[in-house]
């Protein structure tokens, strides 16, 4: 038996745009039916209607955080021109989870932009950090009352890696220039994002806020200990698990580490190049790991190495995704509780986690993959709408209601 802190903070996360339908100003929703995706998002899960139903479900599994979006189009669907009924309905949804006891972990990109800003040039463009700003000071004046918990940027280095590098998600650039382009407006917007958030806390004499990315975290693990490997791996880990924890905690930007983490990647090499030892992966199939139903390895000792190599921060860190898509629950409930204990042995060594968040609360629209992959702890029925915890969620609910975890129990 383990047993996590008291004030543990326990919860599941989502996002906007995964669940709550009709995103209709969003790059997103324009790219869907242009790129020809096999699912739109279409009403997606309608937490926009339903999200006081989804609220109740996540305090009745015992769950004390939560983790959403605003999703920016919704609050400025054209440049410049704020839509008062949006910052409402947001204003809503954060005093709900208030009156359920759910801490609100906000996070305010979450892969999306608005369609008019996508059109501007998007992350490259010069001033893309001033609009950012203009709807983060919109959105912190209305929610600075309720909010403790800002996540700024949502995976900025996979939103690069997709939409920059390997052009799977919009714009579909293909360029390192233009990659390192966005990476550097979207350190730049967080620096700033930061200091208007905390600045606008301490106008209103509100308890300091705090504030940080959700930085995703691979376990890279070479297939061999060739030197092209080795050097990948040095690589990989600084560019795409360091780099913005590295920026921002050297301009005083963070006040937690936010951490997501789901797989190992195998790194092999084919031959030496820039973008070979960046981007080869084992293409040999040999790992003999089980897997989620989208193929990534399930390795929760990544969960400890990742957490262990954070320590020359000195700061404290909360886990706000961690999950598993499948078809067969029982294998949620084990890869909970095998993260869950490589938390806790990381723990043990001195690491200091504030939380973990499940990714997902509910099954939802999982990006270019759509509704195929069901990361959920409630089944979401897109026939119907209805929801259902599943059985692990059960299992989930007891040790969050406990903070205890039986590691022999079946
Ligand atoms: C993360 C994203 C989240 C979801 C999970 C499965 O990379 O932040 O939106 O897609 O993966």
């Amino acid at each position: 038996m383990i047993e996590f802190p008291k004030d543990f903070l326990w919860g599941a996360a989502i996002s906007a745009y995964q669940t709550e339908g009709n995103n209709l100003n969003s790059d997103w929703w324009d790219f869907e039916k242009k790129a020809g995706l096999k699912d739109a998002s279409g009403l997606a899960c309608r937490h926009y209607e339903f999200f006081r139903e989804d609220f109740a479900l996540a305090s009745l599994l015992n769950l004390r955080a939560l983790r959403l979006s605003i999703e920016w189009s919704r609050i400025e669907p054209q440049a410049g021109q704020f839509c008062e009924k949006e910052i409402e309905h947001y204003r809503e949804v954060v005093s709900v989870l208030r009156e359920r006891n759910l801490e609100p972990v906000v996070t305010l990109h979450h892969f999306t932009n608005p369609l008019w800003f996508a059109r501007l040039g998007g992350w490259q463009n010069k001033k893309s950090t001033d609009y950012f700003l203009r709807y983060v000071e919109k959105i912190t004046l209305a929610l600075c009352g309720q909010v403790r918990f800002w996540v700024t940027i949502n995976e900025p280095m996979v939103y690069i890696y997709h939409s920059f590098i390997l052009g799977f998600w919009p714009p579909q650039e293909k360029s390192f220039f233009k990659a390192l382009q966005a990476r550097n407006n979207l350190i730049k917007a967080h620096i700033k994002t930061y200091r208007l958030i905390q600045d606008i806390y301490q106008r209103k004499n509100l308890a300091k806020p705090l504030i940080s990315i959700a930085n995703s975290m691979q376990a890279f693990v070479p297939c061999s200990r060739s030197l092209k490997n080795r050097i990948a791996v040095y690589l990989r880990e600084k560019y795409f698990n360091h780099v913005f924890l590295d920026r921002l905690k050297k301009s005083g930007a963070l006040d937690f580490l936010g951490i997501n983490y789901y797989t190992r990647s195998l790194v092999e090499v084919e031959r030496w190049g820039l973008r070979n030892l960046f981007l080869d992966i084992c293409k040999k199939n040999h790992s003999l790991l089980p897997k989620n139903s989208l193929g990534w390895d399930i390795y929760p000792e990544g969960m400890y190495s990742v957490l262990l190599g954070l320590a020359k921060y000195r700061l404290p860190v909360f886990i706000l995704e961690n999950g598993i898509c499948t078809d067969d629950d029982s294998q949620r409930w084990d890869f909970i509780r095998g993260h869950l204990k490589s938390i806790y042995l990381a723990m043990q060594k001195g690491v200091k986690v504030w939380g973990y968040l499940y990714w997902s609360l509910m099954d939802n629209f999982e990006w270019d993959k759509g509704f195929t992959p069901r990361f959920g702890l409630i089944e979401v029925d897109y026939a119907t709408y209805k929801r259902k915890p599943r059985d692990s969620a059960r299992e989930f609910a007891a040790v969050c209601k406990t903070g205890r975890l039986d590691l022999d129990a079946e």
